[in-house]
């Protein structure tokens, strides 16, 4: 992790929606009536990402991740709200950024780098593309990839090769070589260590913090694996159901977690090796027990049936009146039910660290009983 001295955001996403309509089925017609139904992937999400820091978002699957990293780099136009990229807004009639400019500055690495890679191209005309989308003359584009794919711990050989002949974490050293090609400040880092063996992650984990310390970029890394977004990121951006339950300095959002759900995440990291790994302190890993997670609702009015942690409610289409999480809550009270917690300042949970800048060392939380 860089530790940052932040001025303003490069990248600020303003209460951002992206809904989607989609056909119901024939039956769902038939019997309810209903001719569409809307998912709510991203709902009125804000998030600064500053220069040369590192944002982690997390969350299970179908929460809105990818779908809210690509509005922020110009992928996917939001439904409401709006994104700006170092102050200019990036969409709607104000968007004052052309997409050509936004491509340079804002770049996406996507999680599977076979199926980003067009396989008809050798790696040299891939990132040739790139080139020529930056203004680079044709003269120079070879001189440039061979510098770039040298950059990401490839040789020269590898640009005359098409993507079937590399290996999965060649693949996605080209495709971080493409997006360098435009000389991003932003890069959103979709997953970029799924489908990669354990040993090559480290290596790209390696090859993106050295390019970070280099270059000054911002990420937005967008991860499932909790070790390795403790291992490089800044801040911390819990999702849940299209929204942000908690943000936080990453050490603040492992060793004081707010959310019941990110304890609930943090409580699904596999005990003893993961914790050693990541020197969690014992205060801390006191804090991820799973007793603390599964552990029935203490306080009053809780006898509200019991909260069902592996719940699939809410869904994206489907979401509850009150808290969202309020059917997995093992700490929910009657007012969840009626009242939609704000992403406010914490309370209840440890102070933000003096070391961070003023604005994004705040502790934020969307519960009404945080920390407890
Ligand atoms: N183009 C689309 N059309 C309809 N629904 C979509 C589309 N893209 C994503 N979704 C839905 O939006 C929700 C969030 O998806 P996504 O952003 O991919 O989640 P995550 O990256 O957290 O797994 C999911 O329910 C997904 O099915
Ligand atoms: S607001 Fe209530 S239901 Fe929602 S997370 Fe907090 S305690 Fe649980
Ligand atoms: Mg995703």
């Amino acid at each position: 992790m860089n530790d940052t001295n932040p001025t303003a955001p490069l990248v600020s996403a303003v209460d951002v929606k992206v809904h989607f309509k989609i056909a119901e089925s024939f039956l769902a017609q038939r019997l309810a009536g209903a001719t569409s139904v809307t998912i709510r992937a991203v709902d009125g999400l804000s998030l600064d990402v500053y220069p040369g820091e590192t944002v982690g978002l997390v969350g299970e699957s179908g929460c809105g991740k990818s779908t809210f990293g690509r509005t922020t780099v110009g992928l996917l136009p939001p439904t409401a709200g709006q994104v700006l990229f170092d102050g200019e807004p990036i969409w709607g009639p104000g968007g004052r950024l052309s997409h050509r400019a936004l491509r340079q500055r804002a770049q996406i690495v996507f999680q599977n780098p076979y199926s980003s890679l067009n396989p008809r191209y050798t790696v040299a005309h891939t990132i040739g593309v790139a080139l020529s989308a930056r203004g680079v003359p044709r003269q120079r584009r070879r001189q440039e990839a061979v510098e770039l794919i040298e950059r990401v711990g490839l040789s020269r050989q590898h640009l005359d090769r098409y993507p079937h002949q590399l290996s999965g974490g060649q693949r996605q050293r080209v495709g971080i070589a493409r997006a360098l090609a435009m000389h991003p400040d932003y890069i959103v880092a979709d997953e970029p260590l799924s489908s990669l063996d354990v040993s090559v992650q480290a290596q790209i984990i390696a090859l993106l913090q050295d390019l970070q310390a280099e270059l000054g970029l911002a990420y937005l890394l967008i991860a499932h694996d909790l070790g390795v977004v403790y291992h490089m990121c800044n801040r911390v951006a819990v999702m849940y159901a299209g929204q942000i339950v908690e943000l936080a300095p990453t050490d603040q959002v492992y060793g004081s977690p707010g959310h019941p759900y990110t304890l609930s995440l943090l409580a699904a990291v596999p005990g003893r090796r993961r914790r050693s790994k990541l020197s969690i302190s014992p205060q801390s890993s006191r804090r991820w027990s799973l007793a603390r997670v599964g552990a029935g609702p203490g306080g009053p009015g809780q006898s509200l049936g019991s909260a069902d942690p592996d719940s699939d409610e809410p869904t994206a289409a489907a979401t509850p009146a009150g808290c969202r999480y309020y059917p997995r809550c093992p700490r929910r009270q009657r007012v969840c039910l009626e009242q939609e917690p704000e992403l406010k300042p914490a309370t209840g949970v440890a102070p933000a660290a003096a070391s961070t800048g003023a604005s994004i060392g705040i502790h934020l939380v969307r519960c009404h009983f945080p920390g407890q």
